[in-house]
């Protein structure tokens, strides 16, 4: 930070005056954050003087983008900031919750930038939205001024834009899938997504298959990969977009697989760090990542999951399904309050002879209807297995293919291309795809 970290004395200032139109945008809402960067692993304080402030931040730390960042909110203002800091170093941001004016406020601040170390930044957060107030704030050396009420999204961006260079390329949406149990057919349907994706949407996606011993990317593919994402997570270190590109495979101008080694004479041990090391690199080189994860509940796959922008849970319409959907959904809930919910796919549905939940009763039991319902269907889905081929591939005008556009479409918020004329919703669409 500039002047406050220099400890310099801070100029007198008199009372801004009020702004007649508020210019200043607060520290609302957004609707969603688009893709963020996740926040680096940097020391928080914050000293709000409303419980409603302290609470947003709060929410903000516990906030999958903040989830590196250490935070911590006390209550008192800048006072009890400067109280503290008499005695201990400072973090690498302090947040301060301010309601003075004037020559009081900045009288304020200038204690504050004497306890202050360099190198710490200043988010102070106020009750005026006014513009002059906030330059004067920039001039002193103050990094960010927000204006109360604060929404959590608000708090994660303006920490983002403090920490995350602005010229930094983009970073890739991950999309993680999950199986409520195994064999529901959640690697089938990330396959798939992935190459919707990739074509209907012109847009370059990776499918990363965690399921190292036993994945299906590259069999559903046709691909033999000799190397793939085991040598990247024994190294995470060494993994670099030079080292990436060595180990994808090429599926089609779009699309490359980072494929499981699917053999059992290697150990695998899965460690959380190196799959979100793994998966930070994967993502600074595509717009999509498609995540498959196997059906294991594990710290690694816990984490992976939370971490994703999105979440497709797949299920059956069976009762173990049917509980640990829940358990998976509830859980993703309470962990990402800031997030879109995770979509449920319920597939298989109408197997024949098989006694199922319907639809209706599974969607009441897991608080939400599912996305996108799929039938039954062994001999496209057997086909396209044994083929190495996707379902888009064989009946590109089916009900299965427009299912999956539909899911591409929800999960990326954009449209897809269809291959043809555009198949207009018939009325056996309302029951392959509902909105949740
Ligand atoms: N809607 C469906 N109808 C018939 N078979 C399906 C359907 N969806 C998936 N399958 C088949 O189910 C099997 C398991 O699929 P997979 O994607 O490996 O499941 P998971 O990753 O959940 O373990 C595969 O043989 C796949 O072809
Ligand atoms: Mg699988």
């Amino acid at each position: 930070m500039s002047n406050l970290a220099r400890k310099e004395p801070i100029a007198e200032v008199e009372a801004p005056p009020m702004p007649e139109v508020p210019v200043l945008k607060p520290a609302a809402a957004p609707e969603t954050l688009a893709v963020v960067k996740p926040v680096p692993r940097i020391t928080i304080h914050a000293f709000c003087e409303l419980p409603g402030t302290g609470s947003a931040i709060q929410r903000a730390g516990e906030d999958r983008r903040l989830a590196k960042a250490h935070l911590a909110v006390h209550m008192g203002g800048i006072p009890a900031a400067v109280d503290q800091y008499q005695q201990s170093a400072t973090p690498n941001l302090i947040m301060v919750e301010t309601r003075s004016m004037g020559e009081e406020l900045f009288g304020q601040l200038g204690a504050l930038a004497e306890v202050c170390d360099a190198g710490t930044k200043v988010v102070v957060i106020g009750h005026m939205n006014d513009v002059s107030l906030y330059r004067e704030m920039m001039r002193q050396g103050v990094n960010e001024y927000l204006v109360a009420p604060l929404h959590p999204l608000g708090v994660i961006e303006a920490i983002s834009r403090l920490y995350i260079d602005p010229d930094a390329p983009p970073i890739g949406r991950t999309i993680a899938f999950i199986g409520a149990k195994g064999g529901t057919g959640s690697s089938t349907i990330a396959h798939n997504i992935g190459w919707c994706i990739s074509t209907g949407m012109d847009e370059d996606v990776i499918i990363t298959d965690l399921d190292l011993p036993f994945g299906t990317a590259g069999l559903d593919f046709n691909q033999d990969p000799a190397q793939g994402i085991a040598d990247a997570l024994t190294a995470p270190e060494r993994l670099d977009d030079v080292l990436l590109d060595r180990l994808l495979v090429k599926c089609s101008e779009r699309l490359s697989l980072f494929a499981a080694p699917a053999v059992l004479d290697r150990d695998f041990e899965m460690d959380p760090e190196s799959c979100e090391s793994v998966l930070d690199v994967v993502r600074e080189g595509v717009p999509c990542v498609v995540v498959d994860l196997p059906h294991v509940w594990a710290p690694w796959t816990k984490k992976v999951l939370l971490a994703a922008d999105e979440i497709v849970i797949t299920a059956t319409p069976d009762l173990a399904s049917l509980r640990n959907a829940k358990n998976i959904l509830d859980l993703t809930r309470q962990a990402r309050p800031n997030d879109n919910a995770a979509h449920i796919v319920l597939n298989q549905v109408g197997m024949p002879k098989r006694p199922e939940i319907p639809v209706k009763d599974f969607a009441e039991a897991v608080g939400t209807d599912a996305t996108l319902v799929l039938p039954f269907n062994p001999g496209l889905f057997g086909t396209a297995a044994n083929n190495g081929q996707m379902i888009e591939e064989l009946e590109p005008k089916g009900k299965t293919a427009e299912g999956f556009r539909f899911l591409a479409r929800e999960l990326c918020g954009r449209e897809t291309r269809a291959p043809k004329a555009k198949a207009a919703r018939s009325s056996m669409f309302s029951f392959l795809s509902r909105k949740g």
